[in-house]
């Protein structure tokens, strides 16, 4: 456990820095629901930058939740292009279906996991930051300033309960949302400067190699769709240079994750 100076200590070096640091982004300036969950589930797997840009394109296409959940999925999609992991614009979808749908935005980690692509961290996040409740989420920047913070020396790998621990034992009550942004922007600068603590963490992984790989061939079947409508397999793998084996089963996996779908043999979104 650490002591009430630890804390306050800790508290108030890390509230400095985030004044600092303090980067402006438009669901920062502006934490509605919508804007939140939006960034959120972007910011999952894509940088900062680019998810600036794509937001606000996003946004100006779906201004609100009700015409992202009205929205076809081909268009979410295309909308989505260019954020990667392709797999979260589904999700997106159709949690936006699902909030609309029950009329209103949830309010406790326990409702949100039940949506799809939306894990313990991410609904917490959406709390904090929403809201403005006190949550306790782990995320790479938050493991970087504790592990730099706490145990920059340790030996064995570090485990989510450890530092959910630190956390929740840290944790700035009077204003959440100003503490995670704190954190998130105190993270990014000790990543740039102090290295990667995160390799340290149990959670730690490396994104795989995009080129080449079969997520790159499932992204460039959306895409094909996309353009095309509709398509065969035998013409997806002519026009991708992709075996018919390969292409199969890579349809079967967009199929089992409702990314596309398929009657007469024939593939679109
Ligand atoms: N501000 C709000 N959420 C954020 C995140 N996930 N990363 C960086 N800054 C943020």
């Amino acid at each position: 456990m650490l002591s009430s100076i630890e804390i306050s200590d800790f508290q108030n070096l890390v509230l400095q820095k985030g004044q600092e640091l303090y980067r402006e982004m438009p669901w920062r300036s502006n934490p509605t629901e919508y804007y939140v969950l939006l960034s959120e589930i972007m910011l999952q797997q894509t940088q900062v930058a680019r998810v600036l840009i794509k937001f606000e394109e996003f946004i100006e296409a779906f201004p609100t939740i009700e015409s992202l959940a009205a929205a076809d999925f081909y268009e979410v999609l295309q909308r989505w292009s260019g954020l990667g992991y392709n797999r979260r614009a589904r999700f997106l979808h159709q949690t936006a279906q699902a909030i609309v749908q029950k009329g209103q935005f949830p309010r406790t980690v326990d409702e949100l996991v039940k949506l799809p692509g939306i894990g313990i961290n991410t609904a917490a996040s959406i709390l904090v930051y929403a809201f403005n409740q006190p949550e306790v989420f782990v995320e790479t920047n938050v493991r970087t300033v504790f592990i730099y913070t706490f145990m920059p020396h340790e030996t064995e790998k570090i485990d989510e309960t450890t530092l959910r621990s630190l956390v929740q034992q840290t944790l700035y009550t009077k204003n959440p949302r100003r503490w995670y942004w704190a954190l998130m922007d105190y993270g990014t600068l000790l990543k740039k400067t102090e290295g990667n603590y995160n390799r340290l963490s149990k959670m730690h992984t490396t994104q795989s190699k995009f080129e080449g790989s079969n997520r790159q061939k499932r992204a460039q079947i959306l895409r094909l769709l996309l353009k095309e409508g509709v398509c065969t397999q035998e013409f997806i793998a002519h026009s991708l240079h992709i075996s018919e084996e390969l292409t199969a089963e890579l349809l079967a996996a967009l199929l089992k994750d409702c990314m596309v779908q398929s009657e007469n043999e024939r593939y679109f979104l």
